[in-house]
């Protein structure tokens, strides 16, 4: 678990897209005054009474350390965490929540932004709107869904002003937008940003290479839906570089399992691969990555590693726990 959860209240729950609510977290009188700050593209991980844990981006200003909001999707193909959330949730109820941690930071001192999101993957991306806009920078948004009443914040973006584009496929015959003609004619060195399904995050990365941005970012909702199991074929040695143990991962076991089972207090929340919170330093041996939060160039460097989903290609391992 992540060793350092806060008490939130739900003060707000609000309709704001056919099938998104939002919720407004504050601090639980007493335990603290104010939230940690965030800054955008964090999310939080919510501990959910049923156990389940699930990660999601931070809509409000990164400024509001008085408060949390989140957009949440009731997923239909929920298994128990957005679903539980919109069926259950009541103003007044309390629950764990994670500190901050952010897999999709925003390059605030870019030039020139380009934003794109799908569907309820506009909730980093408007926080990082709302902060670029703040700033005075130079940005543009697409934003893409199915029908204009799934779309959720619009009035939020239109209050910011700037260069919002809307794109929802039902006043195009059902067709999605031309990302390649979104991002094409960008000037050099800008940095580009899409949250949204992975047929749109796999269609941006295209589009990104064919237009010739190199500074891209995305992040995923969940496990890339291709990514293997997590369990290792061949079994391993993992060091434990501040204790100088050596752990045998078998086959089969995945590395954050094996550690817990040892008593190793390693940190962790979603066990997907998708929040972030068990990433460890990796101080030797080749990491075999299968999670959802390292870009191409964190991956390829091996330093880091997300131990609930990722093994080893070799082995042997150490990490600096
Ligand atoms: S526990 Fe969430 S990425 Fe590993």
């Amino acid at each position: 678990m992540s060793k350092s959860n806060l008490s939130a209240m739900v003060r707000t729950l609000r309709f704001e897209a056919a099938g998104i609510m939002s919720i407004e977290l504050v601090p639980v009188a007493g335990s603290a005054t104010a939230f940690p700050a965030f800054t955008p593209g964090a999310h939080i991980d919510l501990h959910l009474p049923s156990g389940l844990v699930r990660s999601y981006s931070l809509v409000n200003a990164p400024g509001e350390t008085n408060r949390y909001v989140l957009g949440i999707l009731a997923d239909p193909k929920s298994r128990g965490g957005s679903r539980f959330i919109h069926d259950n949730f009541r103003v007044g109820m309390t629950l764990d929540i994670s500190e901050p941690r952010n897999h999709f930071e925003l390059m605030e001192s870019a030039e020139h932004t380009v934003l794109v999101a799908g569907g309820i993957g506009v909730t980093p991306i408007l926080c990082m709107y709302r902060r670029l806009r703040a700033l005075g920078r130079n940005v543009k948004l697409l934003y893409c869904a199915r029908t204009a009443s799934q779309a959720a914040f619009v009035d939020e973006l239109n209050a910011l002003g700037g260069d919002v584009t809307y794109h929802f496929d039902e006043q195009h015959d059902g067709k999605p937008a031309s990302l390649a003609a979104f991002l094409a004619d960008q000037p050099a060195g800008t940095h580009a940003y899409c949250c949204g399904p992975g047929v749109m995050l796999d269609a941006f990365e295209a589009a990104c290479a064919e237009t010739g941005i190199a500074n891209v970012h995305i992040e995923r909702f969940a496990a890339a839906p291709d990514a293997p199991p997590p369990a290792t074929s061949e079994g391993y040695v993992v060091t434990l570089a501040k204790s100088g143990k050596d752990i045998a991962v078998p086959a089969g076991a995945t590395l954050l399992d094996t550690l817990l089972a040892a008593g190793i207090d390693a940190e962790h929340s979603c066990m997907e691969g998708v929040c972030g919170a068990c990433e460890t330093r990796v101080l030797d041996g080749c990491p075999d990555h299968r999670d959802s939060v390292l870009s191409a160039s964190e991956r390829a460097s091996n330093k880091v590693m997300m131990i609930c989903v990722s093994g080893c290609k070799g082995d042997r391992l150490t990490l600096d726990l």
